[in-house]
């Protein structure tokens, strides 16, 4: 007998979410690939040099060592006093071992935090364009996303006066990234203070992703949570995901009040168990070591962020707002809207993909439709050909 109605349906919540765009570009693009097509990728947001050495070595000495059972929920604990001892030092915050979790990636710490912080009907602040994650891990909470949108003549950057109209007595949480994922803009260290008091006026958490805070090409590194009184309304997101590219590693962690933190090891002790014990061996020595993978990073993403400026600057049609961090290109690519067929961004990143075999996100996925997201964590060789497909797509375009 048929059941009179079918109860074999998906749990509403998941319907709020759709696949991560990012990591659809990186399969369609693989899918290219194994069909034997030569696809330049710009999608995917990682680091492309290996893990440093030292680091492989720890994860290696904590296998043989047998370090490979379960561990506290949380982390083991040196990691954690190695997470705060390194965060303390770079930039002056006291958090304690029990103001840290750590977690299996960044984007897990930012699941946890919004899983135990938002209710249904709250209102949860981000700035556009975003990274992908945010808002549909806001959604999965049934808050809701408020956008703010920010000038592209400005550079994408967020000052506190473009946020003060969308806070409403609803607001409970801001998310902010600096560097942004995907323009690579920076807000300015006095904004970010003049943020830091807006939100903690009116008691709103402050959710702020540092998961490239060690990539900015002006400037030197910058946490809001060092700020005098901070700890209180501040929730850090931090990952060695791409400072030690460690991203297969999967180790994330979030700097938080203690009864938050509490919170959130309550959920995570009932999802992943732990993070993975040999990952969080070798994270300790990523964050105690030798640093010196670091700065060499920084200094190659420095020398292909300049040659990308100048590859988008000698393509008419493209224009681009100068990113300040991350690695990230986020070019304007409206010029060629109107020409064969093309409407928005998602439309010209298929025809880039399908006729110029150069895999990039559109901005569709940021919240944007006139923007392309070029990682330029890529070789120089690839940068190389993958631009002059582009060139040689948008002169044709603008010709045609
Ligand atoms: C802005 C931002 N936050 C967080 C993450 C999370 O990285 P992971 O989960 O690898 O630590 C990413 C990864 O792309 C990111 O771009």
């Amino acid at each position: 007998m048929q059941p009179a109605q079918s109860r074999l349906s998906l749990a509403d919540r998941v319907n709020l979410i759709s696949m991560s765009a990012t990591m659809k570009v990186s399969a369609e693009a693989a899918r290219l690939k194994r069909e034997g097509i030569d696809v330049v990728g710009f999608g995917a947001g990682e680091p492309d040099f290996p893990t440093p050495e030292n680091i492989k070595r720890a994860g290696v000495a904590a296998i043989e060592a047998n370090f490979t059972k379960y561990t506290q929920a949380g982390g083991i604990p040196e990691l954690k006093e190695a997470i705060t001892a390194k965060h303390a030092a770079d930039y002056g915050t006291g958090y304690t071992a029990a103001e840290c979790m750590v977690n299996v990636g960044g984007k897990h710490t930012i699941f946890n935090y919004t899983q135990v912080l938002l209710n249904p009907g709250d209102e949860c602040i981000i700035p556009v364009p975003y990274w992908v994650t945010y808002k549909d891990v806001v959604n999965y909470t049934g808050a809701k996303c408020v956008f703010v949108p920010t000038d592209e003549e400005k550079g994408f950057t967020l000052t506190a006066e473009m946020l003060l109209p969308y806070i409403t007595d609803k607001t409970k949480m801001v998310i902010i990234n600096s560097p942004s994922n995907p323009s690579g803009a920076v807000i300015d260290n006095d904004e970010f203070r003049k943020i830091l008091k807006m939100t903690a006026d009116r008691g709103i958490w402050l959710m702020t992703d540092e998961c490239y805070d060690k990539f900015v090409y002006a400037g030197e590194p910058f946490s809001i949570a060092g700020e005098p009184g901070a700890k209180e309304n501040t929730i850090v997101v931090g990952s060695l995901s791409k400072t030690y590219s460690m991203t297969g590693w999967r180790i994330g962690f979030g700097l938080a009040p203690k009864e938050v933190v509490a919170a959130a090891q309550k959920l995570q002790s009932h999802s992943t168990s732990n993070p993975v014990s040999i990952s969080q061996k070798a994270a300790i020595e990523a964050v105690t070591g030798p640093q010196d993978a670091v700065g060499e990073m920084l200094a190659e993403y420095r020398r292909r962020r300049a040659y990308v400026l100048e590859r988008v600057a000698a393509i008419a049609g493209l224009e681009m707002a100068e990113p300040g961090g991350a690695f990230y290109a986020y070019p304007n690519v409206s010029a060629v809207f109107g020409k064969r067929g093309i409407t928005c961004s998602l439309d010209f990143a298929e025809q880039l993909l399908k006729e110029g075999h150069v895999a990039a996100v559109p901005g569709e996925a940021f919240g944007t439709t006139e923007h392309i997201r070029i990682s330029y964590a890529a070789s120089m060789d690839d940068l190389e050909r993958g631009f002059d497909r582009i060139q040689k797509l948008v002169e044709n375009l603008l010709a045609a």
